[in-house]
């Protein structure tokens, strides 16, 4: 079996990959994560006695690191999901978001090149550098614009965009200068099982059980293309089989939604699994807006579709139940990611934003 160098393994994408790949047998995993605040190490407990997965704590940006565990596995392809993933802490802290987005990606891309060009020269036909990315960095659409295709321009709008656009031009830059095999993802908003509670859909399901207020910011008439998690993982492993180097596929889930209906829709859930005496909608919160807040995202995803036959499965409403099925049936995983470090987050980011409209 092949042996898969994963970056950033620990967080929520990268969690259910490694869970997939172990399960289904894709390959034998090494998961490089720095642990940050914004993940949880008990995610993956249940692999910590199965022989194909190694962790190892450490930074993307530490070329020696990177270098030695290269050498000592030895992988045939290297999946990069290490990123500082959210924009309001890109907004609020973007140096961070340089580091490790930019320069991160910087250093581990030099480290795989390094180590590419010392394979033979099958191992070198074989090896990929698989780099997960977004579709924020094609910047914002109006209601009337098509969908984001693979060649419409770059134009990011947050320090989080503007550092992944960063990090798609070097790995651009390894393939055209070098011959790296590279490939980019420019995904959708996922959501699912393991996603820490700092974004919308994770954050909802647990303010409405704790009876706190559920914040929108804005209008709540954003529109992001909700993709399942699992979905997400699946096209990953189908590129990383089957695609042709080089190329950039854009992966999203068919699924245009504002904010409003999707908090609406996660609280006509609860009423129905967790009824209380008041509805949960009661709970909305309008509050000040993101600074810089994209209006809409939508992807196209005909190319994924025509070369490697692959389309989003899950349907918004089951996933969305299934996602919350899931956050109520892992009360010690919830309780672990909202702990001290969590709780300043929380203060920092809607402590100062002003409530415009209640309801
Ligand atoms: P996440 O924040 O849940 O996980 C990121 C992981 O990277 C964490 O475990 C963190 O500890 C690790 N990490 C951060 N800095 C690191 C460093 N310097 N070295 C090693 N590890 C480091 O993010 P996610 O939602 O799982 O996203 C994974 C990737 O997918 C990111 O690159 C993100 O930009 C991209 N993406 C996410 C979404 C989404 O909706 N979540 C959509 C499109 C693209
Ligand atoms: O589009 C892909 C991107 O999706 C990924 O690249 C990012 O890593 C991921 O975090 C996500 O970015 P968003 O900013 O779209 O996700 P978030 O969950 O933070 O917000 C989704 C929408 O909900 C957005 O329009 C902002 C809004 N929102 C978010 C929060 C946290 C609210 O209205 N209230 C909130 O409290």
């Amino acid at each position: 079996m092949q042996t898969v160098l994963v970056t950033g393994g620990v967080g929520f994408i990268g969690s259910n990959f490694i869970l997939k790949a172990r399960k289904e047998q894709w390959a034998n995993i090494i998961n490089l994560d720095k642990l940050t605040c914004a993940c949880n190490p008990q995610t993956l407990a249940k692999l910590q006695d199965d022989a194909g997965y190694h962790f190892v704590q450490g930074d993307i940006g530490n070329a020696e690191l990177v270098r030695d565990l290269l050498e000592r596995y030895q992988p045939s392809a290297v999946i990069n999901f290490a990123a500082e993933s959210h924009v309001d802490r890109s907004i609020l802290n973007p140096q961070d978001f340089i580091q490790t987005n930019v320069l991160g990606a910087f250093q581990l891309l030099e480290a795989s090149k390094q180590y590419w060009e010392r394979l033979s020269a099958q191992q070198r036909e074989s090896f990929r550098f698989l780099h997960v990315s977004t579709d924020e960095v094609y910047g914002s659409l109006s209601p009337t614009d098509s969908a984001f295709r693979e060649d419409t321009p770059y134009a990011p709008n947050s320090p989080y965009a503007a550092s992944k656009a960063g990090s798609d031009h070097l790995v651009r830059a390894y393939f055209h200068t070098y011959g790296l095999p590279t490939l980019i993802t420019n995904c959708s908003n996922n959501y699912g099982p393991y996603q820490f509670p700092e974004k919308l859909i994770p954050l909802i399901i647990l303010n409405a059980l704790q009876g706190r207020s559920l914040p929108i910011y804005g209008d709540g008439q954003n529109i992001r293309d909700w993709l399942y998690v699992t979905d997400h993982c699946e096209a990953l492993y189908l590129i990383l089989q089957s695609s042709r180097i080089g190329e950039t596929y854009n992966i999203g889930g068919n699924n245009e939604q504002t904010n409003l209906t999707v908090v609406e829709k996660i609280c006509a859930i609860l009423d129905e699994l967790v009824p209380t005496n008041d509805r949960y909608s009661s709970l909305i919160t309008f509050v000040s807006d993101r600074l810089g807040h994209d209006r809409r995202y939508a992807v196209d995803c005909s190319k994924i579709n025509r070369e490697l036959g692959w389309q989003p499965n899950e349907n918004f409403d089951s996933g969305l139940l299934k996602t919350i099925q899931w956050y109520l049936s892992h009360p010690i995983w919830v309780q672990q990611v909202q702990s001290g470090a969590y709780q300043t987050w929380i203060q920092q980011n809607y402590g100062d934003k002003v409530t415009v409209l209640s309801r």
